[in-house]
């Protein structure tokens, strides 16, 4: 598919003819495909999956299938390693409540990053609170990346799990994750893999990457909100106990005992977001029907006219240039980025402001906050220059206070 045309695809330009949208970290605009094929589910088979004995519902449970079937085929992984839950956020949480739960031990060691967003971070701090366990971080280089040097002198023995991003939300630059993981699987480490910025931009592969856990959120790549996929390695998964019992998820129940379901089912008690999960099958098929080559080439090709034209532009300040997927984090010299962010507001075009749920990162730039443009396939270069325009505005605007 080409792009020339691809805001045809997203109604929401229709609704909003001046929306510059540069907020795809938060969230990805959505296709009619995806819409459209929600709406077909609820409109021609609205059923509830593997319970009915009709035939409707074996047509929703089979198109339920053939989605986790496309979001295996999407990842590399098996269909009985992709579990659906709410969002990454859900994902990287029920690693840390069952894997971690299960076998981390007093004195163990979890290896994270200040790169992190809260999601990645927080279930492992709190889980090792509770373990009397200890979460270490690698030290960032200069530029606030993760490096394999520097992972490799944080890591030891005593490291039993590494929680890590694959791409920052703040930074957008690219963790050498495989390196990563082959380092830590040498020290007798597993590796959960925050992917929810890295699946919009690039191919993953979980068998090439051989990583323990991958997590991730549909709505970030084109999907629908409440929808998000945990990957585990089946010699996990099988043997982790499921944090929520319920419907769906066993097979005998007596008085006193139950037997639960083989993989991923024993995960996923309850009836689960099929309409999202069709979604998501199908913002899988819009992007392979893209590729991922074309994908990133638009996307670098605004960032780098957007830095270019941003090069002299003074007062301002860029924590990113370096960044690999079209994401600026910066501020306005002297002004909190909410402030500044209300011009933005005022001429349409939508960033976000703020900590980004990643406060070690802020914190480790000694900011309370950034602006944050990031740039997906439907922006466009009167996108980049209707920002830089309001860019200059806020500088101008905000020197007079200065
Ligand atoms: C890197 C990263 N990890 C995790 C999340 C959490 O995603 P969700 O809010 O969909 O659970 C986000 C969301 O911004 C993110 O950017």
């Amino acid at each position: 598919m080409c792009l020339d045309n691809i805001r045809e695809q997203f109604e929401i330009y229709k609704n909003n003819p001046d929306l510059v949208y540069l907020d795809t970290c938060a969230t990805s605009l959505k296709p009619k495909c995806v819409l459209d094929k929600m709406e077909e589910y609820y409109t021609k088979y609205g059923v509830n999956i593997h319970r009915g004995v009709y035939n409707l519902s074996y047509k929703a449970s089979s198109e339920y299938d053939e989605a986790r079937e496309k979001v295996a085929n999407f990842i590399n992984s098996n269909f009985n390693e992709v579990i659906f839950k709410r969002n990454a956020s859900e994902a990287l949480n029920y690693v840390a409540l069952t894997y971690g739960e299960q076998n981390l031990k007093e004195g163990d060691v979890v290896l994270t990053t200040e790169l992190e967003h809260h999601s990645s971070v927080l279930p492992w701090m709190k889980l090792c609170e509770r373990k009397k366990a200890i979460l270490r971080y690698v030290k960032l280089n200069d530029e606030g990346r993760i490096t394999v040097e520097e992972f490799k002198k944080a890591l030891d023995n005593k490291v039993k799990v590494v929680a890590i991003t694959l791409v920052s939300n703040v930074m957008g630059y690219v963790t050498p994750i495989k390196e990563i993981i082959k380092l830590s699987h040498e020290a007798g480490a597993i590796v959960s893999v925050d992917a929810a910025q890295a699946v919009a931009h690039f191919k993953i592969d979980v068998k090439d990457l051989d990583c323990d856990f991958l997590s991730f959120s549909a709505h970030k790549m084109m999907g629908p909100t409440g929808v998000g996929v945990l990957f585990g390695k089946d010699k996990h998964l099988k043997k982790m106990m499921p944090l929520e019992y319920g419907g769906d998820m066993n097979d005998e129940v007596d008085k006193t005992s139950v037997t639960i379901k083989e993989i991923p089912y024993c995960f996923e008690a309850g009836t689960p977001a099929i309409a999202e999960v069709l979604g998501l099958g199908e913002a899988i098929d819009f992007i392979n029907s893209i590729g991922f080559d074309k994908i990133e080439a638009h996307c670098k090709a605004l960032h780098e006219y957007a830095l270019k034209l941003l090069e002299d532009v003074k007062g301002i300040t860029i924590y990113n240039k370096t960044s690999e997927c079209s994401i600026i984090s910066f501020n306005v010299d002297g002004v909190h980025p909410h402030d500044a962010s209300t011009l933005f507001d005022e001429n349409n075009v939508c960033l976000r402001a703020g900590h980004h749920c990643a406060q070690l990162i802020t914190k480790w730039l000694k900011v309370n906050g950034t602006l944050r443009a990031s740039f997906y396939i439907y922006n466009t270069k009167e996108d980049v220059e209707k920002f830089v325009k309001v860019v200059k505005e806020n500088v101008k605007f905000f020197s007079q206070f200065n």
